[in-house]
C-alpha cells in the first residue's frame, strides 16, 4: 500500500473523530478499516483532482494520476463543429476566459481560450482539452469515468464517444478502466447498446431519495453503477443498490468529514475533488 496511506491512517488513527466533523454531528463515529479495505475503495478524481488544479483540464488529469487516483472523472461535450471537448458547464464562462455557450464555438475557438488562470496564475495557459487527447494522455495510467454532460444537447455524442474509444482499442470486454455516466439515462442506454461490453452508470440526483427496489431493477438492466449524490446516501439505499447487482459511487465528496462517512456507509468508490481524503480512512493494525 502506498506509503503516504500509511502516515496518514497512522495519524488519523490517533485522532478521535467523536468531537468533530460530520460524523460526529450526527452522533455516528468512525469505524477502523483494515488495509485492505482502504484498498478496495474506488478513489476518483472529480474534474481531476480539482481542488487542487483547474478543473477538466490536462493539469488537474495529471495531479490526479500523482495522488494516485483509481480514476480521472472528465464532463463530455461537443463543439459546433462536432469534435468531443472536456467540460463541465454547457458555457465556456465560468472555466476560461471566454463566453458563449459550447456548442455555439468551434474547436479552434474553444482552444483559444484559457482554462487555468481563473483558478490560480499558476495554471494560466491550460487549455479545454479534446476527448481524443485525455485518451491518447492517460490511456493504460489511470481508469477513465466518463460522463456524457448534457447529451441532449449534442445529436450523435454518444456514437462519436463510442468511435473514439472503438478507434483506441478501449472497448474491449472487461476493459474496467473505462465506465461512462450520465443523468441522462436514455442516453446510458443508447452508449450501452453501442459499447455493450463497457460498464455505465446512471448518476441521479436528490429526487432519487425514494428509489424503489423495482427501479433499481430497471436501471440493472443496463448500468453497472448507480452513482448518486452523497446527500441520498444510507446504509439502506448503499445496501438496495447492491442487492440489485450494481455498485455505488457517490459524488462529490470535498471534505475529509464526507470521505470518511461514504466509506462508513460502504459505498465502492467516492467521487472526490480531493484523493487524499480517500486514503485517509483510519486503519488497523492488525
Ligand atoms: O461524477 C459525478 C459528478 O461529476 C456529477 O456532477 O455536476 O460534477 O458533473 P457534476
Ligand atoms: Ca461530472
Amino acid at each position: 500500500m502506498k506509503r503516504m496511506v500509511t502516515i496518514l491512517a497512522a495519524s488519523l488513527a490517533m485522532t478521535s473523530f467523536t468531537g468533530s466533523g460530520l460524523a460526529a454531528e450526527q452522533g455516528e463515529t468512525v469505524k477502523m478499516v483494515s488495509k485492505q479495505e482502504q484498498q478496495e475503495m474506488v478513489n476518483i478524481a472529480h474534474r481531476g483532482a480539482s481542488g487542487h488544479a483547474p478543473e477538466n483540464t490536462m493539469g488537474a488529469f495529471q495531479k490526479g494520476v500523482e495522488m494516485k487516483a483509481d480514476y480521472i472523472e472528465i464532463d463530455v461535450q461537443m463543439t459546433k463543429d462536432g469534435e468531443l471537448v472536456v467540460i463541465h458547464d454547457t458555457t465556456v464562462d465560468r472555466t476560461t476566459n471566454g463566453t458563449g455557450k459550447v456548442g455555439d464555438l468551434t474547436l479552434k475557438e474553444i482552444r483559444q481560450l484559457d482554462a487555468g488562470s481563473w483558478f490560480s496564475e499558476a495554471f494560466t495557459g491550460e487549455s479545454v482539452p479534446t476527448f481524443e487527447e485525455v485518451l491518447a494522455e492517460f490511456q493504460g495510467k489511470v481508469g477513465i469515468l466518463v460522463e456524457l454532460k448534457a447529451p441532449e444537447l449534442y445529436t450523435g455524442v454518444e456514437e462519436k464517444v463510442a468511435d473514439a474509444l472503438i478507434e483506441k482499442n478501449m472497448s474491449a470486454p472487461n476493459n474496467n478502466k473505462i465506465i461512462i455516466q450520465s443523468f441522462n439515462h436514455e442516453s446510458i442506454k443508447k452508449s450501452k447498446e453501442l459499447l455493450p461490453n463497457l460498464s455505465h452508470g446512471v448518476l441521479t440526483g436528490g429526487s432519487w431519495a425514494n428509489v424503489t427496489e423495482e427501479q433499481l431493477a430497471q436501471f440493472a438492466s443496463y448500468a453497472d453503477y448507480f452513482n448518486p449524490t452523497m446527500k441520498i446516501v444510507t446504509d439502506e439505499l448503499v445496501s438496495n443498490v447492491h442487492e440489485a447487482g450494481m455498485d455505488i459511487y457517490p459524488y462529490t465528496s470535498r471534505s475529509q468529514e464526507q470521505a470518511l462517512r461514504l466509506f462508513d456507509l460502504n459505498v465502492d468508490g467516492i467521487i472526490t475533488d480531493y484523493p487524499e481524503h480517500v486514503y485517509s480512512h483510519p486503519v488497523k493494525n492488525s
